[in-house]
């Protein structure tokens, strides 16, 4: 699923493609949360997780996490010989043959994490572990609160457009069903009418929400990308980065959806 704007990829048919091209199919599954997607078990070979979104849960801490199935036949298609190839600096191992099923982690951590450091601290550590305790908790909520949120919001009418795949008129609909049973998150965006003023404006006026470029966390967060994260690019750019000047990015936390609700309501009212 990508953030922000409600895509749901079709994990099992871009797997098939990349299974005949002898590539390895890597999910970024930071949005749905291990909670409500396991790319695993439509093909995917290697997951990969922004620790700082749902998993830690509580915008406290920075960290990822990279996960590999094990059945990618790194040897099949010659093209990955960092893999596959005596590697000089470890007296010629071959990562694929000596740890099989987890060479590539074992590439990662000798390799990557030695080169650039990227070591996750003990404190964040700790944060994540406490916060992965609760994630299927969170998540519920998470989810129940957005599609209260977006159904609000759907039928406001100083709101052009809500894309939630939770939403039966989302062209994600399907593909939510198919893949995320449990919910589809609770990161979505909305089209506002009265374009940037009216934008900046909302972000001003809204109580519980807090103006944050994160997501996942468990309060409520919003943001007006074209006038923050993608205020540097021209017009057009904004358009087609799906950023216009009327889209509002909201990531729903785990309060009381009437609160949620009351506070946008209140926002909405000052346009
Ligand atoms: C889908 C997705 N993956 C990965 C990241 C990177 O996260 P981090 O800031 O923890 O490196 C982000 C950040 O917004 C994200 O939205």
């Amino acid at each position: 699923m990508s953030n922000p704007g409600g895509v749901i990829l079709d994990i099992e048919k871009i797997a098939i493609i990349a299974n005949k091209a002898k590539i390895p199919l890597i999910v970024d599954n930071t949005m749905a949360s291990p909670y409500l997607i396991q790319p695993f078990e439509w093909g995917a070979d290697i997951i990969t997780h922004s620790l700082t979104k749902f998993v830690g849960g509580h915008g406290n801490s920075m960290g990822g996490i990279v996960i590999e199935s094990g059945k990618f036949d790194w040897f099949l298609s010659g093209k990955y010989p960092s893999m596959t190839k005596p590697t000089k600096s470890y007296h010629g191992l071959i990562f694929a043959e000596t740890f099989g099923d987890f060479g590539y982690s074992m590439k990662l951590r000798a390799d990557s994490l030695r080169d650039l450091g990227s070591t996750l601290s003990p404190t964040n550590a700790f944060y994540f572990i406490n916060g992965l305790e609760t994630l299927h908790l969170r998540m519920e909520r998470h989810c129940e609160n957005a599609l209260k949120v977006a159904k609000f919001l759907e039928q406001h009418k100083k709101v052009l457009w809500v894309s939630y795949a939770g939403l039966k008129n989302s062209k994600y609909h399907t593909l939510a069903k198919k893949y995320m049973s449990k919910g589809v998150g609770p990161v979505f965006t909305f089209g506002l009418k009265g374009g940037d003023e009216a934008g900046k404006k909302i972000i001003n006026q809204v109580k519980i929400f807090s103006h944050v470029a994160n997501v996942g966390d468990t309060r409520s967060l919003i943001l007006h990308p074209a006038s923050t994260t993608h205020n540097q690019l021209s017009d057009n750019q904004k358009i087609a980065a799906g950023a216009g000047p009327e889209v509002i990015r909201l990531s729903i936390g785990i309060e009381h959806h009437k609160d949620l609700i009351a506070d946008l309501k209140y926002a909405l009212a000052s346009i």
